[in-house]
């Protein structure tokens, strides 16, 4: 994983947003006039694949996510009770969540942590907003949507320059796609500096479980501070939509009153409790996650696709021949994530099995 220092983040200008017709006043700052809302491109979209490129699903070989392929293994039976009960507050899920990522008190279950990308968007006063670019789309999409002006600084300094005048700020640490991260102490800064303001600082830690030492959740109970964790990324569990959020505890309270009770379904709890729970697992994936990454980096750069980051649960390169790439690699049922701006690729991990890295390997030198 690359760690950026103040200055050191790559320059672009150039942000993960699909071409919309949007538009910049004289400050450069986006606004949502033309702003249109039609969902935004995500990965793991094999049935569509599978109907583009004749390839039943079962057949593909699914890189587009940054989901773990190996994630927390399932118990083969869930207790019927599970379905046919409502969900219940007192069954220790918030608290194994705190333990697991050291949270200072139990944190708000969301069903994904997409469901607090949406809604701490709609619930902040209308003001200035940054999102470090570039970075899951989600996150401008929502602020745009709610009517945020909306910043896309690219480097810390970028940042630091906004900061007197930023209501919110958002972080993804470390950052999906592009792999870079942020010091901890970086962020409370620049948290407490906005708090001055009665600012928010969103940092979206949906990739830190398998650099738990990075994560900014023990200072959780900072005003100015949110953060943001999620069940679908390492813990491999992103259909059951498990997350959390934690931070300053008047946003967490009006979040949990805007999204209402039972936000998590009783089955999807059980499981999220478990796992979080499992610490023998998880230790012993945290390397295990780390070595692929460090495999699928090598691979790719002995087969000339060089890597400019990554995190333990995929590898980023830019490229001007992205969707190129895809296209060729979809034909052999490969499927891995372009974007456009920056043009680039994402590559998560092939499964465990070796026949998997094979054929990623076949794949790639056929085109080098
Ligand atoms: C950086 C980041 N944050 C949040 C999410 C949402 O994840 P979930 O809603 O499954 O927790 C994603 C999903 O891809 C992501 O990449």
């Amino acid at each position: 994983m690359v760690i950026y220092h103040a200055e050191t983040l790559p320059h672009s200008n150039k942000i993960v947003l699909p071409p919309r017709p949007l538009s910049w006043d004289r400050a450069n700052i986006m606004t949502t006039i033309g702003h249109d809302l039609t969902p935004l491109e995500h990965g793991g979209g094999l049935r569509a694949a599978a109907r583009r490129y004749g390839t039943p699903a079962e057949g593909w070989l699914d890189l587009s996510t940054g989901i773990n392929p190996n994630g927390w293994p399932l118990p083969h039976a869930i207790d019927p009770k599970l379905w046919q009960r409502l969900p219940e507050r007192e069954d220790g899920l918030e608290e194994a969540a705190a333990e697991c990522y050291g949270l200072p008190h139990p944190p708000l279950p969301l069903a994904g942590s997409q469901a607090a990308i949406q809604a701490l968007a709609r619930l902040r006063p209308t003001g200035e907003t940054a999102c470090l670019a570039p970075l899951y789309g989600e996150h401008p999409h929502a602020w745009l949507q709610s009517g945020h002006p909306l910043h896309l600084p690219t480097t810390v300094a970028e940042v630091e320059r906004l900061l007197d005048r930023l209501d919110t700020l958002v972080v993804v640490n470390p950052n999906n796609p592009t792999g870079g991260a942020l010091e901890p102490d970086q962020l409370l800064a620049w948290a407490d500096h906005l708090s001055r303001r009665n600012g928010v600082l969103v940092v979206d830690e949906a990739f830190m479980d398998a650099t738990p030492e990075r994560s900014v959740a023990p200072h959780a109970h900072r005003r100015g501070l949110v953060v943001l964790r999620s069940l679908g990324k390492f813990f491999g569990l992103a259909g059951a939509r498990v997350g959390f959020a934690a931070g300053d505890s008047e946003i967490i309270t009006r979040l949990a009153h805007h999204l209402g009770p039972w936000t998590v379904s009783g089955p999807a709890r059980h499981i999220a409790h478990q796992a979080l729970e499992d610490r023998a697992w998880q230790a012993s994936t945290r390397p295990k996650l780390h070595a692929a990454s460090q495999r699928l980096a090598t691979l790719l750069t002995s087969t000339g696709l060089h890597p400019d980051g990554g995190t333990a649960l995929f590898q980023w390169l830019r490229s001007d021949a992205a969707r190129g790439i895809q296209e060729r690699l979809a034909r052999q049922g490969i499927l891995v994530r372009a974007f456009d701006a920056p043009s680039s690729l994402r590559f998560g991990l092939p499964p465990g099995h070796d026949a998997a890295w094979h054929r990623l390997e076949k794949a790639l030198r056929e085109h080098a």
